[in-house]
């Protein structure tokens, strides 16, 4: 298996864009998706905090990460207003936490490291930049099936009773479960609910 992770160039633009259609498919909301315009502008703001991961020449994965202050993020903000806006308006060169805003891996590409790739190089870059740790909101896409409150399934799938497809892997990448903020964003089901991890070197 030829799995290469690198930072985001422009010339994967395209396929990155396109990898969010395969990732997120309805009900995810279509407006919530990254566009290639979206992505450029990440490019300009945060270069080092865009990987993407390429399998047999192929992008099939990708992560977009910034920088926010210990303080917004212990203010505990909704999604769209820490990263500002699609470009990524929010992010803080002087924050001192790394954001994990998403990460996604191709259907037909999962199951094989490549998240764990995408999150290793994260962890190098908190380390490069000396920063304190990584934080995220993680989807919980199995919880309106589950007929469970979002803080009642999280805790089920942390303690090993449920799996989701989201939570179970951010959990098995290292990421430590530390609560659920409820209308992070419009993710029916997620039941518009998020799950709170972070992990500190
Ligand atoms: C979540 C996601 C990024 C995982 O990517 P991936 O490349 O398949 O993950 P990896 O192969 O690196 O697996 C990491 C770990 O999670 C486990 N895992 C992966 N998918 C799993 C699943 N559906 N259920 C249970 N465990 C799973 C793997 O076994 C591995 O654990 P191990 O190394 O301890 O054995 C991918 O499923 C995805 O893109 N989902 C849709 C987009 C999304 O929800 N993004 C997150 C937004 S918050």
């Amino acid at each position: 298996m030829n799995l290469v992770i690198r930072r985001l160039e422009k010339a994967d633009l395209a396929a990155a864009a396109g990898l969010q259609r395969a990732c997120f498919p309805p009900p995810f909301p279509e407006d919530h998706l990254w566009q290639a315009d979206h992505l450029a502008s990440h490019l300009d703001v945060f270069p080092e905090g865009q990987f993407v991961a390429v399998l047999e020449g192929r992008v099939v994965g990708s992560a977009t990460s910034m920088q926010i202050s210990t303080e917004v993020w212990q203010a505990r903000p909704t999604f769209d207003d820490l990263i500002g806006d699609f470009h990524l308006a929010g992010h803080d060169p002087a924050g001192r936490m790394l954001f994990a805003v998403d990460i996604s891996v191709h259907p037909e590409a999962r199951n094989r490291g490549v998240a764990r790739g995408l999150y290793e190089a994260r962890k190098t870059l908190i380390h490069d930049l000396g920063l304190d740790g990584l934080t995220a909101y993680c989807r919980l896409p199995g919880c309106q099936a589950s007929g469970l409150p979002p803080q009642d399934y999280a805790e089920e799938v942390v303690a090993g009773r449920l799996t989701d497809a989201t939570l179970t892997p951010v959990l098995r990448l290292g990421m430590d479960f530390v609560g659920v903020r409820e209308l992070a964003w419009p993710d029916p089901e997620s039941r518009d609910a998020a799950g709170v991890v972070q992990w500190k070197p």
